[in-house]
């Protein structure tokens, strides 16, 4: 298998960065996400650098969604990380781990007034999405006395490949303007006392493993980007999105996942060539989450007991509890029994999680090695869209988070407790003794 470059296998032990997988099981309990930060940090000075050779003017924005721990945030920052963020609670996140507020940009396709407020009040630019929207950031800077730069989210309507419930910029998608009503959006803010329009602003999914998709994007964003300049928009930033995908298969018929070093060849010279057209030298922004962090990252599950019967089941002590994607987008991601990672394979096994659904599937079918109780399952490239999606159902805790770093291995968020799933709840007068 084609490992991640945070991984590898030592006396039969898969290893993340210098910690045993095994060793870490035992000492931090299971489920455990661990990470690698160093290939974190490799991960964004590459992407950045890659760009910065097509022009000087780059800003890359973290998708804090993908993983919003604020210790990965402060990692990200420190290397000079902006963050597309999508909630007050990602704009506290990004603001806390020490992103300059100008590098920031507060997207959604429904934000309150409190969201609108709070963004304005930090001096955070804003994608805006409707023009209601629109108005709305009129009322409250009016009221405010305040300006605040925006850009508007463009839909360029186009097909990516990728699974249907993470493409964002096809024709019937719920985010963005349509490009053909976009001019009017930019006429409105205009003419508005304290919004300055300023950016523009698309994304057409997630986990793309071609690049042809985005560098069509480009040109349709340059296009309307030309057509903005004439009505007066002085564009300080165009900010691309997201969206590189990873190579979640790696064995047999594995992914052939872009690097950002062919997005770079296949949008940047479209962006730089429209810039020039259009006589403007906007900052060419990206907002990668996936590529990011997705393969710096596996989840540690114990096997608690295994079970043959049409098939061979693994019940491990991690279901979509702790890792949705599979149950939510049939998304596959390599399994490794952690204890015996260079054993030979001796079965086929299903590796099932402990929730009361019958989708509660981490991998389907795969043949591993001979998997008994007690057995560490390292489930690989969980990194993105992770931890970030676990929730608390069937009242099971969410796990624990370490960070390796070099030979440096801690916690970088305790497991939760019981005390912690019934924290927020209050009981009503009549329930109270
Ligand atoms: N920018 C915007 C506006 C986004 O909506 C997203 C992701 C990104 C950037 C980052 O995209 P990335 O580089 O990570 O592909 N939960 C799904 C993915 C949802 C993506 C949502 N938006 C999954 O687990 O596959």
């Amino acid at each position: 298998m084609n490992l991640p470059d945070s991984l590898s296998i030592k006396n039969g032990h898969l290893f993340c960065g210098s910690a045993d997988c095994v060793g870490l099981a035992e000492k931090f309990g299971t489920p455990l996400y661990v990470t690698n930060e160093n290939h974190i940090v490799e991960n964004f000075k590459r992407y950045e650098a890659v760009l910065k050779k097509y022009t000087d003017k780059v800003q890359v924005l973290y998708a804090a969604k993908a993983n919003e721990n604020p210790v990965l945030i402060q990692t990200l920052a420190r290397e000079g990380a902006g963050a597309d963020v999508f909630s007050l609670g990602e704009m506290k996140a990004a603001l806390d781990g020490g992103m300059p507020p100008e590098k920031l940009l507060f997207n959604g396709s429904s934000k309150t007034p409190e969201d609108l407020r709070s963004a304005i009040e930090a001096g955070i630019k804003i994608s805006v999405d409707s023009v209601d929207e629109l108005r709305q950031i009129d009322e409250i800077t009016k009221e405010m006395k305040k300006t605040v730069k925006i850009g508007f989210r463009v839909n360029p309507e186009i097909n990516v490949p990728t699974h249907p419930k993470i493409a964002t910029g096809i024709k019937n998608s719920k985010f963005g303007i349509p490009a053909e009503m976009i001019i009017d959006s930019y006429r409105e803010a205009l003419a508005m006392e304290y919004v300055i329009p300023v950016g523009m602003h698309c994304h057409i999914g997630s986990q793309i493993l071609e690049v042809e998709p985005f560098a069509i994007a480009c040109g349709v964003i340059m296009n309307v980007a030309a057509e903005i300049t004439k009505l007066g928009v002085k564009l300080e930033f165009v900010d691309f999105g997201g969206g590189l995908g990873i190579p979640y298969r790696r064995g047999k018929n594995a992914d052939n996942a872009p690097t950002p070093e062919d997005y770079a060849a296949a949008v940047m010279p479209v962006f730089v060539e429209g810039c020039r057209k259009a006589g403007i030298s906007p900052a060419f922004w990206v907002e990668p989450g996936r590529w990011m962090v997705g393969e710096s990252t596996i989840l540690l599950t114990k096997v608690n007991s295994v079970k043959k019967v049409h098939k061979t089941f693994v019940n491990v002590d991690a279901g979509f509890n702790i890792l949705i994607r599979p149950a939510m987008y049939d998304s596959y991601h390599e399994v490794i029994v952690a204890n015996k990672a260079d054993a030979k394979d001796a079965g086929v096994y299903t590796v099932t999680g402990p929730i009361c659904e019958t989708g509660d599937i981490l991998a389907e079918d795969r043949e591993l090695p001979e998997v008994a109780a007690g057995d560490v399952i390292a489930v690989l490239d969980a990194g993105a869209y992770g931890y970030s999606m676990s929730s608390q159902y069937n009242s099971r805790p969410r796990c624990a988070e370490v960070l390796v770093n070099g030979d440096k291995v801690e916690l970088m968020r305790r497991a939760e407790t019981y005390e912690d799933l019934t924290r927020a709840v209050v009981y009503p007068s009549w329930h109270r003794k």
